[in-house]
């Protein structure tokens, strides 16, 4: 072994033992005669002094040191001079007295910081990703990526779950998303897709008996990058066979609560968790993954509205649109600037403009206020009490603003939930320690297409309708409602789920309305229907975002920073250059043609 100890472990119980270490030089300081380094491994970090009166020629290599050489170095391990501890480190009261020294490798200047956290270009730390991961921050989120799932695998382990691989070339597994496609060389003409989720796969392991699966699963979905979202990105899958609604909502659960309980238990998990009719997500947040930490719920205004005399509100109402509003708290005294901020969220929303109350309170009550304390382009139009009842159905007091948006129905809920997160963040609301799950249920089956009169399904073809909906099925399809169910996070969407179509009649008819031909449904998916023939069981399971989970966990703005080698914005791969282009030699191998 080239080493005793980790770095970050030593501590005041090794004073007096002999240490070799091995790292990276954090730092280096020459304090006249004495030269400092903070030594750094995995583990984190400690002081090494080097003494000339201890060793000359160990002081004159610690002399050559720069900040990432590698160097394994023995000491001994003394308490710190009082006053000179340094609490911000874990190994911080004491140091190692260095007697020996070796330099392992040399290091050149690193293109950014690895000892600070500093603002730097994300493309830069994605082209030496290897320095950027060696950074503690970021070697955190490294281990604790680890942690989260090694933690799913053995929760599920320990309750019957079997840990089944699948295949990565594959045929189309549709999740909405465009496929990545392989070509064959072997096949002309022939492409292998790499699957967008295991999902038929998890589905004919339930028709092989398995009962219950689960996998640490990679997707790739070729669609716009996002904050939250790559085009390779990790699942936790899971299926289930014998089981319905309540089975998975319980496992998920279980499983997020104890993971968080355990790797994180200073936060505040909000038990047990929500459940939100979809459309009632969609009346109150103006969004299916709401933000349940603050509330600043969308409240229906039309029936104050259609009273006063005000125009706008009239000709909303009278081409079926709808008035709506939310109560921003305390910010009566928004400035012009801040309004105009305003404007322009509700504008990129789509709206054409915004009604905004101002209800300035002076130190009043909500009772007290008059007609001359409210400011707004509406207030001449409205009476004192109209004001009043609206701020009431709003949950609004004295001092609040309240943003009002008449118009269509979606669009309100739309403009108002983009309104209700860019703001209730701005003031603080969400409480980064809180966890706030909610179940999103009653999904429609599908939603009609834009372009077609087809349907689309709201989560996958494979998911199975209401028993009692059926009916609704030929007659309906629109009025369907899916055995689909969701799992929120603070405003994200982290786990989607359903129990699936598990007889190939019904699950023909879906493609159907979908807009396949018998031909196409034959090629696409005759493997499944032809599965579903030979006993399949009911069965049902559920994904969750990794990723997503993890940048929740890590309090980071997007899943590139617990990805170890994510793509960027742009969807490229900046390590490797990729995509890159390919040899001539490989082209026609594969028997392709550049149409550029
Ligand atoms: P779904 O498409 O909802 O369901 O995906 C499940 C979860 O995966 C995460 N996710 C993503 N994370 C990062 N980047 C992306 N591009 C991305 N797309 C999705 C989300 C999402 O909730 N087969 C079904 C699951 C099932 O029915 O069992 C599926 O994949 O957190």
């Amino acid at each position: 072994m080239i080493r005793s100890h980790g770095c970050g472990k030593l501590n005041k119980a090794n004073k007096g033992q002999k240490v070799t270490l091995a790292g990276w030089v954090d730092r280096r300081r020459d304090h006249g005669g004495l030269i400092f380094i903070d030594l750094r491994d995995r583990d984190g970090k400690v002081q090494v002094v080097f003494n000339p009166e201890i060793s000359k020629s160990c002081h004159r290599t610690a002399n050559q040191l720069r900040n990432e050489y590698v160097i394994s170095t023995s000491g001994q391990v003394a308490l710190r001079p009082p006053g000179t501890e340094n609490k911000k480190l874990a190994s911080g009261d004491v140091e190692v007295v260095a007697d020996s020294i070796k330099i392992l490798n040399e290091s050149r200047t690193p293109p950014f910081y690895i000892n600070e956290d500093s603002e730097i270009d994300e493309n830069i730390r994605l082209k030496f990703r290897y320095l950027d991961l060696r950074r503690p921050h970021m070697m955190n989120n490294l281990l604790l990526r680890h942690r989260v799932i090694q933690f799913m695998r053995n929760y599920l382990d320990n309750i019957g779950f079997v840990d089944v691989e699948t295949p990565i070339l594959i045929k189309s597994t549709p999740e909405g998303a465009r496929d990545y496609l392989v070509p064959s060389r072997i096949y002309p003409g022939k492409f292998y897709a790499l699957p967008q989720s295991p999902q038929q796969l998890k589905q004919l392991l339930m028709v092989a008996g398995v009962e219950k699966y689960f996998q640490i699963a990679k997707c790739f979905r070729d669609e716009d990058t996002r904050a939250d979202r790559q085009p390779e990105f990790t699942q936790l899958d899971i299926e289930m066979s014998f089981i319905d609604e309540e089975d998975i909502l319980t496992l998920l659960e279980g499983l997020f609560t104890s993971l968080i309980e355990t790797i994180k238990p200073d936060v505040n998990i909000v038990k047990p968790f929500a459940r939100l009719d979809y459309a009632k997500s969609i009346e109150l947040y103006g969004t299916d993954k709401p933000d349940l930490r603050f509330g600043m719920e969308i409240g229906e205004l039309s029936d104050i509205a259609q009273q006063t005399d005000f125009a706008i509100f009239h000709d909303t109402l009278q081409n079926r649109g709808r008035v709506k509003g939310i109560c921003v708290p305390g910010c009566a005294g928004y400035s012009r600037h801040q309004f105009n901020e305003i404007n322009d969220i509700a504008k990129d929303a789509g709206a054409q403009g915004i009604i905004t109350i101002s209800l300035d309170s002076l130190g009043k009550s909500l009772d007290e206020l008059t007609i001359g304390d409210i400011k707004s382009v509406a207030a001449k139009y409205l009476t004192i009490d109209q004001v009043r009842d609206m701020a009431i159905s709003l949950g609004a007091k004295a001092g609040d603003l309240l943003l009002i948006i008449a118009g269509d129905n979606d669009l309100a809920n739309t403009v108002l939930g983009k309104l209700r997160l860019e703001l209730g963040y701005r003031l603080n609301l969400a409480n980064p320690n809180k966890y706030s799950f909610v179940f999103i249920e009653n999904f429609p089956l599908f939603e009609k297409s834009k372009e077609s009169n087809y349907y689309q399904p709201m989560h996958h073809p494979f998911t199975s309708p209401r028993e009692e909906d059926m009916k609704l099925l030929d007659s309906a399809p629109e009025k369907v409602f899916g055995r689909h169910y969701d799992l929120v996070l603070n405003g994200y969407e982290i786990a989607g789920g359903s129990i699936r179509i598990h007889k190939s009649d019904l699950q023909r008819k879906v493609f159907h309305l979908m807009g396949y031909s018998d031909n196409e449904v034959e090629q696409r998916f005759g493997h499944l229907l032809e599965a579903f023939n030979y006993g399949a069981p009911p069965h049902g399971g559920v994904a969750a975002g990794i990723d997503r989970i993890l940048m929740l966990m890590a309090q980071e703005a997007t899943i590139r920073e617990v990805i170890p080698f994510p793509k960027n914005q742009n969807a490229v791969d900046v390590l490797f250059d990729a995509p890159s282009s390919v040899s001539e030699e490989q082209l026609a191998e594969l028997n392709l043609l550049l149409r550029l």
